[in-house]
């Protein structure tokens, strides 16, 4: 009989059996894969982990806070926190392709990583939180021929050249199971329980060209969706919910004059593994107040639509 104590156990053998002496450094996402990765891994090798939180600038509102207090704070595992958003912009400036932006992120990750080792004297393994979904999802698509639908930044959005082997001790698992680990390990259930965020951030939820005044914008409709769902006691419920920036300008009209803002798209979806999704349905009251608090509270959105297209054919993501 397979439990997680075992799981872990076995794990925490390989990873001593992999690394042996070296040095390993892991990257921080923001979301529960990586952070699962990164406990684990301490676990069995502890100082020879440096734990790299990548600030890109394309985070959820509060997001560096909440997993730099986790490390520093309730484990007490050392954390370098790289503010990059001047030069993930800067990359990401005018590009409006999604292959190419999930391809600029990729790289600029192992970039930053890379430095990172050699600022410690070098380091042999890079670790990720990449789950089975995340491999057979790069690689094809469920029972269609072998194209790739999107670069997963954990998988194959990583540059061909690299210093630095892989430790990836979540490949077999599915989030469900993840979380399962997670709780084993004794992360807090409020980490645990979080809706999965892409690594490449809220690039992916801004169609189109990305810059800094816009994932502002949208940072701050997120945070707003986020806490009504939180407010009507759905998060649980739900495996995840965002809001996505559309790059449209629609006509509005707000007090005596006229508004020429961006329209937002709100996604929420159930799934358990997401590779199908369906899509939340929300009361209509719900999502009038929602978009009501938006609307008034988000300068530079005027319009708020809901997204009810499933996956297949959606994908959860914009890009
Ligand atoms: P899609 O949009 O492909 O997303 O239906 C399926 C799940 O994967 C997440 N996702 C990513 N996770 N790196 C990640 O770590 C990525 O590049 C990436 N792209 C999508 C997405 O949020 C959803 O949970």
């Amino acid at each position: 009989d397979w439990t997680m104590a075992e799981f872990r156990a076995t794990k925490i053998a390989e990873i001593r059996e992999q690394v042996g002496e070296g040095k390993v450094i892991c990257g921080l996402s923001g979301g529960v894969d990586s952070a699962v990765a990164a406990v684990l891994i301490h676990e069995a090798i502890g100082e020879q982990l440096t734990c790299v939180f990548v600030d890109h600038g394309l985070l959820r509102a509060g997001e560096a806070e909440q997993v730099v207090g986790l490390f520093r704070g309730h484990y007490n595992i050392p954390l370098v926190h790289v503010d990059a958003e001047e030069r993930f912009m800067s990359g990401l400036a005018g590009e409006t392709d999604p292959e190419r932006k999930r391809k600029f992120i990729g790289k600029t990750f192992i970039d930053v990583f890379e430095e990172e080792a050699r600022r410690i004297g070098g380091a042999d393994f890079l670790a990720q939180g990449t789950l089975y979904p995340d491999v057979i999802e790069s690689v094809s698509f469920t029972g269609g021929p072998s194209v790739t639908i999107k670069s997963h930044h954990n998988v194959g959005g990583l540059p061909e050249r690299m210093d630095m082997a892989l430790v990836e001790p979540l490949r077999e698992l599915f989030k469900d199971e993840v979380r399962d680990l997670g709780r084993e390990l004794g992360l807090p259930d409020v980490f645990v329980g979080r809706h999965p965020f892409p690594g490449p951030g809220l690039a992916i939820r801004i169609p189109g060209a990305v810059d800094k005044a816009r994932a502002d914008i949208l940072r701050k409709a997120d945070a707003i969706y986020l806490e009504e769902i939180r407010n009507a006691g759905l998060y649980d419920a739900i495996w995840q919910a965002f809001a996505v920036l559309l790059p449209v300008r629609t006509v509005g009209v707000m007090g005596d004059h006229r508004t020429y803002d961006y329209v937002c798209a709100l996604r929420a979806v159930t799934s358990t593994d997401g590779m199908t999704a369906d899509v939340y349905p929300f009361d209509a009251s719900f999502l009038t107040r929602t978009a009501t608090r938006i609307v008034n509270e988000v300068q530079g959105i005027n319009r708020v639509v809901y997204d009810y297209t499933s996956k297949p054919p959606g994908t959860i993501e914009w890009e």
